[in-house]
This record gives C-alpha cells, structure tokens and sequence, in this order.
C-alpha cells in the first residue's frame, strides 16, 4: 500500500504541477459524430492549448498517418531554443464504436492518455480534449485548437472556444500557441 502510494503520488504529482486540478470527475463531452480517422490524417497545427502554463517551444505541429484502420502513428514537433525537437508516438482507436475518441502514447512505458476529438470538418479546424480523472476525487485536462494553417480568423477561435465551454470545459485559461517564423529554415 505504501509503496503504491508512492508511485501513484509519483506519477500525479507532475501532472498536477502543469495544471490546476479540478473537482469532480472528468466532463463527458460529445464528439465528432461518424469521426474518420482516415480524412483526420497529414498535419495539424497548434493554434491554441490549456493550460496556460510556461509556454516552452513554438511552432508545435503534429503529423498523423494511418498505420492500420485503427491505429496512427503521431509525429509531433517543435521549435525549442532554435532547434527543431521531434517526438514520435501511437494512436489507437480503442473502441471502434467511438472512433473519435483516440488515445496516444509518446512513450511504450507510458500508458495512453485521451485524445478525444471533440469537432472537425478536417479542412480546417480540430477540437481535441484529454481529460484525465484522478483518485475519481478530481480531474485535470487538456485542450487543443488545432488548425491545417498556422493562423485562424478570430471568429473562428471564438467558435471554438465556445463549443468547449458548451461541453462544460472552461477555455478561460487557453493561450495562443506561437506560430510565427516558422516556415524559415534554422
Ligand atoms: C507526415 O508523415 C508522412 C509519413 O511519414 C510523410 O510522408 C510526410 O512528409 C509528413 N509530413 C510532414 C509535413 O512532416
């Protein structure tokens, strides 16, 4: 028992660290109904996340290409410190009944987390949430406005802000992701 709490405190404490918990378990949001994995494909660009922690690397993108029907394979990348840092990981569908509701793991010794695609037209705009319950006492999570371009119209991003909120999901703390030179080589 003891040692379980010390890995559990072991493993909760840094999440906890990167955001303030909240009470209660995780929201239940409604997702893409009738989601393709298939058209969600190729890149996406962080437009803007929760939490509004330290921002560390800019330029963030993740590339996502089918492995098989039910599985991706997930490239993420970013600009830290004038170098160009790339972590690669999986994505399944863990339940074929609930495509969009995806989880990925950056690490084989890490377990996957939710990748829940809220809303997408795969054209232009995605609304992917994480939520993670703790101890079934509270929650923390994670939210992304991803985009195919690296800017979006403000009204757009009002938009989505608003479809989180209407899913219980408060935006309040959501920053905007740093998408500027990035095209120029290092
Ligand atoms: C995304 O991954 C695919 C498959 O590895 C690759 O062909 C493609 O060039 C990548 N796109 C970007 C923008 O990195």
């Amino acid at each position: 028992m003891k040692l379980l709490c010390v890995v559990v405190v072991g493993l909760v404490l840094p999440v906890i660290r990167a955001q303030v918990p909240h009470w209660g378990p995780c929201p239940d949001p409604a997702v893409q109904p009738a989601f393709s994995l298939k058209q969600f494909m190729g890149r996406w660009f962080e437009i803007a996340k929760l939490p509004a922690q330290f921002e560390k690397g800019r330029c963030i993108e993740t590339n996502f290409t089918l492995a098989t029907d039910r599985s991706v394979r997930v490239v993420s990348s970013e600009i830290l410190k004038g170098e160009l840092r790339k972590i690669e990981g999986t994505g399944v569908v863990e339940d074929m009944k609930n495509p969009a509701k995806l989880g990925i793991s950056y690490s084989y010794v890490l377990p996957y987390s939710p990748y829940w695609i809220l809303s997408t037209d795969y054209v232009n705009t995605a609304l992917v949430y994480s939520c993670t319950d703790i101890l079934r006492l509270f929650h923390v999570d994670f939210a992304w406005i991803l985009a195919r371009t690296r800017t979006l119209p403000d009204a757009t991003l009002e938009k989505a802000r608003q479809v989180f909120a209407d899913n219980n999901i408060d935006v309040s703390r959501m920053i905007p992701s740093r998408q500027q030179g990035c095209d120029k080589t290092l």
